[in-house]
């Protein structure tokens, strides 16, 4: 995985790290972990599709995403494949509030432009959440093996994080990804603080 660039690196900054009591519930409901991350890399796959698919003539987007749709089903396979060697089973996708409450913060009107910014700083901003949750399974978990897998997760995402805010920055001035980044980062921590710990969900 790329290494992030100094620019990436200065704005990931999420403004509030996850509860510590998040990682000890999330051991306790492993289950209903594995099941929550297959779907969200299976949304990641999907979203990343949409957006190429919105965005198709610009050749950075379609270029840059089309391995990440490949790379984000990989993750739900490896995801499907962990479920499997427990004897457990995918389950039904469930209700993602904070996703849900993301989508509210994006921009439904504007320009073409604006919407396309807002959907790579969302994902952007996902995977930055994503990558905190995942460095925090890493860390927290008692099995070596699910602090390895969750540990390789967190590098991707990572990657994936610096992608996005790469992307913006080919397409829209600098100046404007970091104003609107600022505004989505002080979105998502007022929704967390907001949002219940659950040992059940991802985010
Ligand atoms: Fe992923
Ligand atoms: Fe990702």
């Amino acid at each position: 995985m790329e290494p992030l660039s100094s620019d990436a690196r200065a704005i990931l900054g999420l403004e509030l790290p996850t509860d510590p009591r998040w990682v000890d519930l999330a051991a306790l409901s492993l289950a209903e972990i594995l099941t929550d991350h297959a779907w969200c890399e299976q949304k990641a796959a999907i979203t990343c599709i949409t957006i190429l698919q919105r965005n198709s003539d610009r050749a950075a987007v379609v270029e840059a995403l089309a391995p990440i749709v490949t790379e984000e089903w990989g993750h739900f396979r490896l995801v499907l494949a962990e479920l499997k060697k427990r004897g457990l089973q995918l389950g039904r996708q469930r209700k993602d509030d904070y996703v849900n409450r993301l989508l509210t913060f994006a921009q439904k009107g504007g320009s073409h432009d604006d919407r396309f910014l807002d959907h790579l700083l969302m994902m952007a901003l996902i995977e930055a959440r994503s990558c905190e949750r995942f460095k925090r399974l890493s860390e927290g978990l008692d099995d070596p093996q699910l602090r390895k897998f969750y540990r390789r997760f967190m590098e991707s995402e990572a990657g994936h994080y610096a992608l996005f805010i790469e992307l913006a920055e080919t397409h829209v001035p600098k100046e404007k990804v970091r104003e609107r980044w600022g505004e989505w980062l002080a979105f998502e921590a007022a929704l967390m603080k907001e949002l219940p710990v659950r040992g059940d969900r991802i985010h």
